[in-house]
């Protein structure tokens, strides 16, 4: 009996995966409403591994409300427009706090490339500068330099 309690408290203690992929959503308007609307059915690599244009975001979150989506309509208008400003055309990958999916599909690193970044950050936290990265075991200097422009810190 006890152990089950002591479980039931360690499970509540622990923020939801959901909820730390909300906090790592790049900053700006928009930002926690879409960590309360869109990561309820999937984890947000799916839309954060995408560089689209305002057009197809609106199209997206528009078959996004389609499949079960809840927001008022301006907090929709909102969601569309934090995602065609963070998550546009040409928008960069912010290396802290990508997800798997948007380093491996926006950058074009090898899963073994995108798994050293993730484990680096995990233990020594955020990269301060592209240098550390070129740093991290496993990382194609050549192809992180080629990408150099796309990536902030
Ligand atoms: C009610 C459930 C639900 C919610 C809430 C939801 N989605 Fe989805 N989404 C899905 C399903 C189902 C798929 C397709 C299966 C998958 O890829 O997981 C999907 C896939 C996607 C894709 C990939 C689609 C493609 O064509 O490649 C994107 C981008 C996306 N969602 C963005 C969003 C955004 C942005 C929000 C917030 C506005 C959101 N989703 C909220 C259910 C949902």
């Amino acid at each position: 009996m006890k152990t089950i309690y002591l479980m039931l408290l360690a499970l509540a203690g622990a923020p939801a995966a959901d909820e730390k992929e909300a906090r790592l959503l790049p900053e700006g308007a928009g930002k926690e409403i879409a960590g309360r609307i869109c990561l309820n059915c999937h984890d947000s690599g799916n839309f954060r591994k995408a560089r689209w244009s305002s057009e197809e975001w609106s199209d997206s979150v528009a078959d996004m409300v389609e499949r079960g989506a809840k927001g008022t309509p301006a907090e929709i208008d909102a969601v569309v427009a934090y995602l065609a400003k963070n998550f546009g055309k040409g928008a960069p990958v912010r290396i802290n706090t990508a997800p798997f999916a948007e380093i491996k599909v926006v950058l074009g690193f090898t899963v073994a490339e995108v798994r050293a970044v993730l484990e680096y950050r995990e233990k020594n936290g955020e990269l301060k500068s592209f240098e550390e990265l070129l740093k991290v075991p496993g990382i194609d200097a050549a192809k992180a330099e080629a990408q150099k422009a796309r990536i902030t810190f």
